[in-house]
């Protein structure tokens, strides 16, 4: 099949048979220009050939194949390396409907702001047609994009990210939807113009049309901002499609949890971007947890359905890992560096004198614990600890990621790519606050647990552009991901919990964590990584009418006696430090959450001002 369009004919693969997807690829074709289009397969073959491209244009260095095979680095431009919060915008019809923690603009005024920049935008460059599968290819819980990118880098990252290729279109058919996502780099090229190794614009433009399910993406080549899978379609997308189907598309990891007697459990966690979600995901029992086992299902989305019979099942909908790099090592996650062994595609890590990579962190599985005499830094810069100690400069970014498929990881869960997902038994929701919340608290009932999911918080990261280490709230570690008003989200989920509960279902419990307490001396107390194993057997405890607790003014907290201290240090005195509930800062944090919900006031649903109500009571008791 084929489109006519001015300048450019738009000829489709035969395997192409959707009218609506090649009369859309012509349309942005005589918008953005391309030199020429290329309509991507997904084969090995395609990978290697884009990635080489990348090689020749100097996006990427081929890593040394006796230590890293088949693997690249990408150094971004300084300018480009992380989510560009302040420039995402969701772009309803209606202001309220996008909410006071969104960047809002009209949608006629957004296209009229976008036109000029799009018009002619991939001038001297290709546009690839990168068509998607977002969970397994055919699973009623999957969904369908197609991205149009003038970025080779991000059509090799799709292809690791999600189920990308040929198969996509025979889903499609000729009737199918998709979710139309563009992105262009926004740097044209003039007729004999040199290319740059990273190409990008210091204007940027993230934004989403939630009613028409529409994203467009100009200006940024790195992460979220342009593997439109995963934040902009996974999240920010699919929770309106969730809002208007009634299921849930949530910043969570997915793991399975197997004890000792082979009873097996799934749990979906929240925590904010660069809060060990991958750490988690693939966490190792430790010594005193003989007979345990931990798998992965995904390490950062979840899209939840609920099922005729009140309970939930979940799905990945991604297919590869995007994960942050330093701090990652064979200590923290073991299972994480044997996916990274190969077949790996590197972004602002540093170079290693024999062609392979290192970040901060990666010290800890040296012999002696030392660092590298010499490296080349993440900016292309000589590095040696003696620079790092005087000027402080990093060698990998400390946003530096992998992106490597999940089928790499050692740990990955049978039912991964389980087209009927997996079936939930709890939720945490993890902040990363250095006082005042407990190590881990279980919420007594539904509405308990969506309160602490509404008001958690949580120091910032460099996940995203921006101050490092603020408290902000982060309710449901989705603030940067909502595709809608927050409040009608906690109602979202308020209302969900009201329909399971009425189909007769046992509804999954609820827990909010904090590894992240520290001492006096400002260094974390609790060890975190695979002893946060102690505190999950406790949950899984828990689901099983088992694990012992006490209450307190906002749930149910583990006694030093009710955990498993087999194989680790960990003193009573240690344990309060990461436990204690202290009303001075309880009182303090209460007035947080009202100010959050002075903020989300419009249509917060009464339930969540009535918990804290009771939390101040008890409180003050
Ligand atoms: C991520 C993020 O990349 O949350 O997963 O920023
Ligand atoms: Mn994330």
């Amino acid at each position: 099949m084929n489109a006519a369009v001015k300048g450019l004919a738009v000829q489709a693969p035969v395997d192409v048979k959707n009218p609506k997807l090649i009369a859309w690829v012509a349309e942005m074709a005589a918008l953005c220009k391309p030199e020429r289009i290329e309509w991507c397969d997904g084969s090995q073959e395609e990978y290697d050939r884009l990635c080489q491209q990348l090689v020749d244009a100097g996006t990427f260095r081929r890593l040394n194949p006796a230590k890293r095979p088949n693997s690249y680095l990408a150094w971004s431009d300084p300018s480009d390396v992380a989510r560009v919060e302040d420039r995402t915008f969701i772009c309803s019809a209606k202001k309220e409907d996008a909410g006071p923690t969104n960047n809002w603009m009209a949608p006629a005024e957004m296209r009229a702001t976008l036109q000029p920049l799009f018009d002619g935008c991939m001038k001297g460059r290709t546009m690839y047609v990168v068509p998607f599968s977002m969970g397994p290819l055919g699973s009623p819980i999957a969904h369908i994009g197609v991205e149009l990118s003038d970025s080779p880098y991000v059509a090799v990252n799709m292809k690791i990210m999600t189920r990308m290729g040929k198969a996509v279109y025979d889903v499609l058919g000729a009737e199918g939807e998709f979710v139309p996502c563009v992105h262009t780099v926004g740097a044209p090229l003039e007729p004999g113009q040199k290319d740059v190794a990273w190409p990008c614009n210091k204007t940027k433009y993230i934004v989403h049309y939630p009613e028409t399910r529409e994203i467009w993406s100009y200006g940024s080549g790195y992460g979220g901002n342009a593997l439109l899978g995963k934040k902009c379609f996974a999240l920010r997308i699919a929770s309106n499609m969730g809002r208007d189907e009634g299921w849930l598309a949530e910043h969570m990891l997915i793991l399975g949890v197997t004890n000792p007697e082979g009873r097996k459990y799934h749990v979906a966690a929240a925590f904010p971007s660069a809060c060990g979600k991958t750490n988690f995901s693939m966490l190792v029992p430790p010594k005193g947890f003989e007979g345990w086992k931990v798998t992965t299902i995904g390490d950062d989305i979840a899209w939840i359905k609920p099922q005729p019979d009140g309970t939930l099942r979940a799905i990945n909908p991604e297919a590869g890992y995007f994960g942050v790099a330093p701090g990652t090592n064979y200590k923290t996650n073991p299972n994480c560096m044997a996916s990274l062994d190969k077949d790996v595609i590197f972004t602002n890590v540093a170079l290693t004198d024999d062609g392979d990579v290192w970040w901060e962190g990666m010290e800890a599985d040296a012999p002696g614990k030392e660092l590298p005499a010499h490296l080349t830094d993440w900016q292309g810069k000589d590095w040696t600890p003696q620079i790092a100690r005087e000027t402080g400069a990093k060698a990998a970014h400390p946003n530096a990621r992998f992106t490597v498929a999940a089928t790499n990881n050692p740990a990955l869960d049978d039912a991964w790519d389980d087209p009927k997902g997996v079936k939930i038994d709890a939720f945490i929701f993890g902040g990363r606050r250095s006082t005042t919340v407990p190590l881990v608290t279980e919420a007594r009932n539904w509405i308990e647990g969506v309160y602490m999911a509404a008001t958690m918080g949580s120091e910032t990261t460099a996940a995203a552009a921006g101050a490092q280490g603020v408290v902000r709230r982060d309710p449901f570690a989705m603030l940067p991901f909502m595709g809608y008003n927050m409040s009608d989200y906690f109602q979202h989920w308020l209302t969900l919990g009201d329909k399971l509960q009425a189909a007769g279902a046992k509804l999954p419990k609820i827990y909010t964590t904090n590894w992240f307490r520290k001492g006096e001396d400002g260094k974390f107390v609790w060890p975190g990584y695979g002893e946060n194993m102690r505190v999950l057997k406790w949950m899984i405890d828990r689901v099983e009418g088992q694990g012992q607790g006490a209450e307190h003014v906002f749930g149910v907290s583990p006694r030093y006696e009710d955990l498993n201290w087999t194989g680790l240090d960990f003193t009573r005195t240690q344990f309060d430090k990461v436990t204690s509930i202290d009303k001075a800062a309880w009182q303090a944090e209460l007035k947080l959450h009202a100010e959050l919900f002075e903020q989300l006031a419009h249509r917060l649903p009464s339930e969540l001002p009535a918990t804290k109500a009771a939390i101040e009571q008890r409180l003050a008791a």
